[in-house]
């Protein structure tokens, strides 16, 4: 098994992500061992748990656990506050107390909505991470933010609440469907540009058997949670490192918003990121080679395939929107060389949106 350690902000304690095909079935006894709570919730999305439950419930059962099964409905719109308090009355009424633990069994969703539920039940109990797509293994379960949205927005309200554990069994990813993949992928393309140069080479190669590749599949995400590890341990609140892992994000978010949400985020991020590569050549002094380069494997993946028609203006106007509610000008994560980020403030309009186009 592989170990990622992660230092617990404030405390002279650590946790752990843990990552191994198989692992699923073993949770109880890494539970036992870090000594966690018998009394388990286990959140999942109806669709996680018709097609994963069973297994984990039985294999918990089997290491002594009794776990309760809640569930939410599959997807964004499962995190509401509404659905926050239902879960917190369903706890409540299956007699969850201080010392319970929650554990989130789906994606970034089911683990930002149990994780904002764990920060406040009982003004916070243990929490477990079990991720089940590629980008809550690489990115969403790692770091300890939880969010919900509000009408306005997305992730609105949020905690910062760190999991006792992170465990991650690759072989979830089998039932992943194309799309949810392709999606976590921008992730761990976006750790390669920031962190980890030697990665991307091995992505490219390995793209179109990456799936079936159980060996490589669990090193790739292996480096790519190391790297979110490693940004979050180093900066734990929005500091500048942390924001690295912005890279793609701002002409991303703006590209989601203009498309009405029909381009999914993965592929949003990896459009933002090439604009972004386009940008670093003529700002930040990445050679031409290397951005041309890492614009080929984006497109290589199939993230520019069958694009829905967007309007560049409509896109800035959502960037500048955006960004006006935090800071003044444009801000871009930037690569000076493939591997290494930077942050440039106060960038021209008219140069990001040049790079969109
Ligand atoms: N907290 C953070 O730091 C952080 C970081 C990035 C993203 N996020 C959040 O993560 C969310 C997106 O996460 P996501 O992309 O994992 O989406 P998701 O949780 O909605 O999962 C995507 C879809 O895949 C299905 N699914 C999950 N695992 C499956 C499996 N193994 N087999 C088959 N289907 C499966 C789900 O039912 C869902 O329909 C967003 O809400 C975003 O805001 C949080």
């Amino acid at each position: 098994m592989r170990e990622i350690l992660l230092p617990l902000p404030g405390r002279d304690q650590s946790y752990r992500i843990c990552l191994s095909p198989g692992l699923r079935l073993d949770l109880g006894q890494i539970l036992d061992s870090l000594g966690l709570p018998r009394r388990l919730f286990v959140v999942s999305d109806r669709r996680v748990a018709r097609l994963h439950g069973a297994p984990v419930l039985q294999a918990l059962a089997r290491d002594g656990y009794a776990p309760d099964l809640l569930t939410v409905s599959p997807g964004e719109r499962a995190k509401t506050w509404a659905v926050v308090q239902r879960l917190a009355r369903e706890l409540l009424a299956r007699g969850a107390h201080r010392g319970s633990a929650l554990l989130a069994l789906g994606g970034g969703v089911v683990g930002d909505l149990s994780g904002f539920l764990a920060s406040i039940f009982m003004r916070g109990v243990a929490f477990i991470q079990v991720p089940t797509t590629l980008l809550a293994m690489v990115d969403a379960a790692i770091g300890g933010k939880t969010a919900i949205n509000l009408p306005p927005g997305k992730n609105l309200l949020g905690t910062f609440h760190q999991p006792r554990l992170v465990a991650v069994d690759p072989q979830f990813l089998r039932t992943l469907p194309a799309a949810e993949r392709l999606n976590g992928l921008a992730e761990v393309l976006k750790a390669g540009f920031i962190r980890a140069p030697d990665l991307l080479p091995r992505l490219a190669l390995g793209r179109s058997r990456l799936f079936r590749d159980e060996g490589e599949l669990t090193e790739i995400i292996h480096r790519a949670a190391a790297i979110k590890a490693e940004i979050v341990a180093a900066d734990e609140r929005e500091g500048d490192r942390r924001r690295f892992l912005n890279f793609g994000h701002t002409l991303g978010h703006g590209l989601e918003q203009a498309s009405n949400f029909r381009l999914p985020h993965g592929r949003a991020v990896a459009l933002g990121m090439a604009a972004a590569l386009r940008l670093s050549e003529k700002l930040a002094g990445l050679p031409p080679e290397e951005a041309r380069w890492g614009r080929g494997l984006i497109k290589d993946f199939g993230f520019t395939r069958n694009l829905p028609d967007l309007d560049p203006g409509a896109v800035m106007a959502a960037v500048s929107l955006d960004k006006k509610r935090r800071e003044d000008g444009l801000v871009f994560v930037l690569l000076r060389r493939l591997g290494e980020a930077v942050i440039q403030e106060n960038v021209p309009p008219t140069l990001a949106a040049a790079a969109l186009a």
